[in-house]
């Protein structure tokens, strides 16, 4: 993958003359190896942009970093600070344990964030997190077989056989949650949609990140159900 730069390996900076500690921090941002836990296979890139990729159609559940920093809040507010919000993602998505953000990593993390943040003060961004899920109805499994490949198969690899996903550690989407889906009498369609729209949180745990509505709209998972779970 691409996105999986060794520290240090950065090529010259682009015109806009940015600290030696940003570069560092720009290599940071897409290196898995931020997180001290041998476990973990996500980078900052996985799920956010920062204006670098050149607009390859993918649906990531975090939103753009670009203007970050003066944000008022993050997390649709449930994060008052910046650190609070970048904290978040180290331990629930990142297996971080403990976070120094003293150590020259953090740092170099803070500096290219703000290398990327000119608008001050810049707007919110809202996060609308679904808190009692309800089926949605399935769309066009064209759309949803494309839906799938922006959001899900940078992790998930390919659907139903989970060819060339991140770890062995993801699951094989929709296959690994058909048992599951028997047990508790809920319909496939509805576990799914409860992991994507609630990631590790409401007692469910794991490490993959909800989708707000703002990141994956409902018509969208409509189509991913259609594509993942075809009626018979
Ligand atoms: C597995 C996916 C994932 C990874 C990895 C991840 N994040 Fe996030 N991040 C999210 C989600 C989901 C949110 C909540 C939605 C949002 O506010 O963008 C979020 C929120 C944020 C926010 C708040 C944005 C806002 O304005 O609300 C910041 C800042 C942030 N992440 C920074 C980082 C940094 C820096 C890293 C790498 C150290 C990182 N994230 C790694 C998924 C991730
Ligand atoms: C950043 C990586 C990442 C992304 C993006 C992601 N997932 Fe996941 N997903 C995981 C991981 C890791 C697991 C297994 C651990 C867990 O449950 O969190 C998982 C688990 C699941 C499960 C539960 C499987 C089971 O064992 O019951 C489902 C369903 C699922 N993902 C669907 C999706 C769909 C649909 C998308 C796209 C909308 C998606 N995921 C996007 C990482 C990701």
């Amino acid at each position: 993958m691409k996105r999986w730069l060794a520290v240090g390996a950065v090529v010259a900076s682009m015109g806009c003359a940015p600290t030696p500690a940003a570069e560092v921090g720009r290599a940071l941002f897409a290196d898995p190896r931020l997180s001290s836990s041998a476990f973990n296979t996500v980078s900052c890139a996985t799920c956010h942009d920062d204006g670098s990729s050149d607009a390859v159609e993918r649906i990531l559940a975090g939103h753009t970093l670009t203007d970050s920093v003066f944000r008022p809040s993050w997390w649709g507010g449930a994060a008052p600070s910046l650190q609070a919000a970048v904290d978040n993602c180290l331990v629930f998505f990142m297996r971080e344990e403990r976070i120094d953000a003293t150590a020259p990593a953090s740092r170099a993390l803070y500096e290219y964030l703000l290398s990327i943040s000119p608008t001050r003060p810049a707007p919110p961004l809202p996060m609308t997190v679904v808190e009692n899920v309800a089926d949605v109805p399935r769309g066009d499994p064209r759309r949803g077989e494309r839906v799938y490949q922006a959001a899900c198969a940078d992790c998930h690899g390919d659907a139903f056989t989970g060819a060339g996903r991140m770890s062995a550690l993801v699951s094989v989407v929709p296959d690994d949650s058909v048992g599951f889906a028997e047990q508790s009498g809920f319909p496939l369609t509805t576990v799914i949609v409860e992991k994507v729209r609630h990631g590790p949180f409401f007692g469910i745990g794991g490490t993959m990140p909800p989708f707000s509505v703002e990141s994956l709209s409902d018509d969208d998972l409509g189509a991913l159900l259609g594509y993942l779970v075809p009626l018979q």
